[in-house]
Parts: structure tokens; sequence; C-alpha cells
């Protein structure tokens, strides 16, 4: 079973700039809702028990968040108003799986999940990024049957056009299993049109082995100077280890761009 989630969240957020200046994009509302509870609700309805966040002291208002115990209760006692009381009784069931650990320099999502090494405890664990939202259909929940049925690492990708590809990890295939899933061959960190090997795209959900860790502690930076989790997938693949890419059926709203952001509200007002 997998009972551990980890989400990276010391980002810069840099393609919200100006609200991230001075905020965590992962608190931002989207619909009314902390971008971060959705994939919270994800990880709850999927069986994670544990889910740990990378912050850093940029981000210190990520852990203020879920940690704001005094401020709930004075204001409990003063109003005696069920609608908040009901909010903070749902940020105590967030607090209490959630763990904290700090990277500080933002050296990449490769370097975030290194942060991770001692906590995670079986074998495989779930990666979640949370500029990435899929809603309709719980994508982790789905990645982990397929990995329970293949014993396997998994990716969520999708189809994405041409000139799109140098935004993401793009992947090679090696075997189709059926329409949805696929065994990757190889995958590449924010390839240029020409180097692309296809138009699979990773999107922001993994299940990984723990044998990632001493790949990451090896690895150097790679494109734009980071530490890349894409980089380590690669070194697993060279080693045999089985990927699977698994198109995911839901919708994908991509939180971390301008645009992106302001449609995933116009988008879950819908559902
Ligand atoms: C990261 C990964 C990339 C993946 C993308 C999905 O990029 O490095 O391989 O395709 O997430 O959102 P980032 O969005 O951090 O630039």
């Amino acid at each position: 079973m997998i009972k551990q989630a980890i989400i990276p969240l010391a980002g810069l957020g840099t393609r919200l700039l100006p609200l991230t200046s001075v905020f965590a994009k992962e608190l931002l509302p989207i619909n009314g809702k902390a971008g971060i509870e959705y994939i919270l609700d994800e990880c709850i309805e999927a069986g994670i028990k544990e889910v740990i966040f990378i912050i850093s002291q940029k981000k210190i208002m990520i852990k203020k968040y879920f940690y704001n115990d005094k401020f709930y209760k004075d204001i409990i006692k003063r109003k005696n108003d069920l609608r908040i009381l009901n909010e903070y009784k749902k940020i105590l069931k967030y607090k209490k799986m959630i763990k904290f650990v700090f990277q500080d320099k933002p050296l990449g999502t490769g370097d975030a999940v290194l942060k991770t090494k001692n906590i995670i405890k079986d074998d495989f664990f779930l990666m979640l990024l949370p500029d990435d939202l899929i809603v309709k259909k719980n994508c982790s929940k789905t990645m982990i049957a397929i990995h329970k049925k293949f014993n396997s690492s998994v990716m969520a990708s999708m189809k994405v056009d041409k000139k799109e590809v140098s935004r993401w990890g793009i992947y090679d295939i090696k075997k189709k299993i059926n329409n949805e899933n696929f065994i990757i061959k190889s995958v590449v960190e924010k390839p240029s049109v020409k180097q692309a090997p296809s138009r699979n795209a990773v999107i922001g959900r993994y299940i990984l082995p723990k044998t990632i860790f001493s790949k990451l502690s090896k690895l150097k930076p790679g494109k734009g100077g980071e530490i890349h989790i894409t980089d380590a997938i690669q070194l697993l693949i060279d080693d045999n280890d089985k990927f699977i890419g698994h198109n995911f059926s839901g919708k994908y709203l991509d939180c971390g761009t301008m645009n992106g952001y302001i449609n995933s509200t116009l988008e879950i007002a819908k559902i």
C-alpha cells in the first residue's frame, strides 16, 4: 500500500507574480478554497495517511495556515459561529496528517524530493506537484491501483501540442499496455521541439520507488542549473526499472500560470 505522499512547496512561483511576491501560490483561492486543499483532498480520498510538505522559510505562511490554533480558538469562543468551527475542524484534520521538511534553496524538484529521504518508510511513495490540479477523477487513486497491478512506478501523463513540449518532461514509449498505460522507454526534461522524442508530457503525479534517493544524491544539476526528478527517473530506467506512463482521464487544470490559474476557478465553478 502507498501511505505517504510528498508535496514540493518551496518553489518561488515566479509565473504568478506579482501575487507570489507576498503570498504562497498554493494558498491562493480556487473557487473559494485554497489550492493546496484540493491536493490534500485528493490524497485523503486515495488512502494516503501522511503528507510531507517540503517548504522554505519564505513559504512559512503555509505552515501557519495549518497551525493557527490560538486564532481559531479565540474567535470561536467570541463568535459561536458553526461555519468557523467546521472550517477549524477541517484544518485540524489536515494538520494531523502533515509533516514539514525544509528546502531553503530552490535547487529543483529533485533536490526537494531528496529532503524527504529519512521520512519515507515504504518502498514506494506518491508525489504531487501542486501546480497541477486534476479534477473530476482522482488521478492519485487510479495510479495507486495501477502500481498495485503492475508492481511498478507510475507517472501521470497527457498528450500536448508539439509547440508546447519544452514546458514539460517528455517521455518515449517502449510498449503499449492498453489505451491509457504505457511502459516508458526514456524521459527527458523540457526538450526543444526538435529534440522531443514524442508529445507525451509528464504531469505532476508520480509514484516513485525509494531507490530514487540514491540516484538523486548522485545527480549533478541539469537544465536551468536545477536537480530534476526527471533525470533521476531516467537513471532508474537505465537500470531496467519499470515506469508506466498513465494517461489520466480527469480534467487537467494548470494552476502555475496566471491564465491557467484564472481558468481553474471558472472550470471548478462549473462542476
Ligand atoms: C515539473 C517537472 C516536469 C513536469 C512538470 C509537470 O516541471 O520537472 O518534468 O512535466 O513538472 O507539471 P515544473 O512545472 O516544475 O517546471
